[in-house]
């Protein structure tokens, strides 16, 4: 009987995926799992009741996943109150109150449901360990970017060099030294947790350990990048997890590989306003530039007018994604964003969340504004894009550098928040340096097309994934 149903499970793998709870992540996890439910693969996707709902009530996911027999929705609580925030200064409670309740529900439903792979995100090193236990193929998926992933696995090292903590002056412009592949180019600023002076008491530094400490205990690792983008690192990387599927950018293989049927759709956990397309309709072409903090990254009230003022007396357009959550430790006021966006109504428009896919490839966007969460990094790069960066915590400070550095599709602005310098980069991204950088972006989003074609890099990635999901018996 027992050989029975492994021979069953090997011939229908059943995947469950399990995303951090942020709009990122659900998003390239629903990507993921709708690519798994096109190759014909079981799966169960878990969600927390909280975001599920957002996601029923703002998006057509349920009737979209309908068409996929072998697929379900699981939610769970995250075990906070329904009126309990949950962004960033929130999100420590977040973490620690979903995983009191995850780690029993994974343990029953491995136990029982015929579940044959689990695809937790990276930072649930606890699902790993828990696979681990009851015997359940585990593949983690960093949906960070790789960069900040391999400072991350170069964590022991950096502690035993004595690079971090940082200690001593405070040179944020010091270079790291010991991280293999960044020699010359990871200054303290640029570092996930940059004023890193404590990794024992340091919460998020202790979980990246964690992260890292888990990624040799999974089966493999996924990762929403491609080859021609992140190649030397990728090579860093498998001397960590040599079985790592570069299988990026997700959203664009789900593109891809519907194209005869549908386009993909939006996941989003906040209503879209469409209207910020009607807006773009009236607008010349590659006239405007799109400003949007992701779904997490806040700024103080100061921050914010720098940017307005740097924005309107560059005399650019733009079109600004105002979350009401956006102002760190303030209310939020509708009447300041009124009075802001009615001193300068021609050239501005602002909305409380985009459909940012659909903006970010409409002709009259000339440019990003972004905090390079790495979702955002790679639909910029996808729509050809250049980007200014703007970058608050974790991956976004090591993918920026990475933006204007390495890639050089961007300007960094890292930690220059006054509105002159913000008038400036804005020209520079829009007028001066436009014809140079939308050459760099225009040929990495070709590469981009090309390894999600048949065939290439991310799309062969993807079909060795598959493959090895149906190797993996329990
Ligand atoms: C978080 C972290 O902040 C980031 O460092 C990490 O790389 C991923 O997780 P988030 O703030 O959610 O990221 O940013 P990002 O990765 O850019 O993802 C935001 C997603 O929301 C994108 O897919 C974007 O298309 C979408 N979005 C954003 C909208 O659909 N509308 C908006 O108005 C803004």
């Amino acid at each position: 009987m027992e050989h029975h149903n492994t021979i069953e499970a090997k011939m229908c793998p059943h995947v469950l995926l399990f995303p951090l709870p942020i709009q990122s992540p659900i998003n390239s996890m629903l990507q993921l799992a709708e690519l798994f439910c096109l190759a014909g693969l079981q799966v169960t996707f878990l969600n927390t009741n909280h975001n599920q709902q957002l996601l029923y009530r703002h998006t057509n996911v349920e009737s979209r996943f309908r068409q996929y027999p072998k697929f379900q929705f699981r939610t769970i609580s995250d075990g906070l109150p329904d009126d309990h925030p949950r962004s960033f200064p929130m999100f420590e409670d977040l973490i620690n109150s979903l995983q009191a309740v995850a780690e029993p529900f994974l343990r029953d439903i491995l136990t029982e449901s015929g579940v044959t792979c689990v695809i937790p995100d990276g930072l649930f090193y606890y699902a790993v360990d828990i696979c681990n236990e009851v015997g359940v193929s585990v593949i983690s998926f960093d949906t960070i970017s790789p960069c900040c992933l391999w400072v991350y696995l170069c964590f022991p090292k950096l502690i035993q060099t004595g690079d971090i903590p940082f200690k001593g002056n405070d040179d944020l412009d010091m270079l790291i030294e010991n991280v293999p592949g960044m020699e010359d180019l990871l200054r303290r600023r640029d570092f996930p947790f940059y004023r890193l002076t404590n990794c024992a008491t340091d919460l998020y530094c202790q979980l990246a350990l964690k992260e890292i400490q888990s990624i040799p205990r999974s089966h493999g690792l996924i990762l929403n990048t491609f080859e021609d983008l992140d190649g030397p690192l990728l090579s860093h990387i498998r001397s960590h997890c040599p079985q790592t599927y570069a299988v990026g950018p997700l959203h664009l293989q789900l593109k891809t590989r519907l194209a005869d049927k549908r386009m993909s759709s939006s996941n989003s956990l906040w209503e879209e306003d469409h209207s910020s397309i009607q807006w773009l309709d009236a607008q010349p072409i590659e006239s405007v530039i799109y400003v949007s903090f992701g779904s997490l990254a806040t700024l103080t009230k100061e921050e914010m007018l720098e940017f307005w003022h740097g924005l309107v007396n560059s005399g650019i357009r733009f079109l600004w994604v105002m979350r009401s959550d956006l102002l760190r430790e303030e209310e939020f006021s509708h009447q300041f964003v009124k009075e802001l966006a009615a001193g300068c109504k021609e050239r501005a428009y602002i909305v409380s969340w985009a459909p940012q896919e659909k903006v970010l490839s409409h002709p009259a966007i000339g440019g990003f504004l972004t905090h390079s969460g790495w979702n955002s990094t790679m639909e910029s790069i996808v729509e050809r894009k250049p980007m200014i960066c703007w970058a608050v915590y974790v991956d976004q400070r090591v993918t920026s550098r990475f933006v204007g550095e390495v890639w050089k599709i961007g300007l960094d602005m890292k930690d220059i928040c006054d509105r002159d310098n913000i008038e400036k980069v804005v020209k520079d991204l829009m007028v001066t340096n436009k014809e140079k950088l939308k050459k760099s972006v225009d040929k990495l989003s070709m590469l981009a097309e090309i390894s999600v074609g048949e065939g290439g890099s991310s799309y062969n990635a993807f079909e060795y994934l598959v493959d090895d999901i149906k190797k993996l018996g329990r």
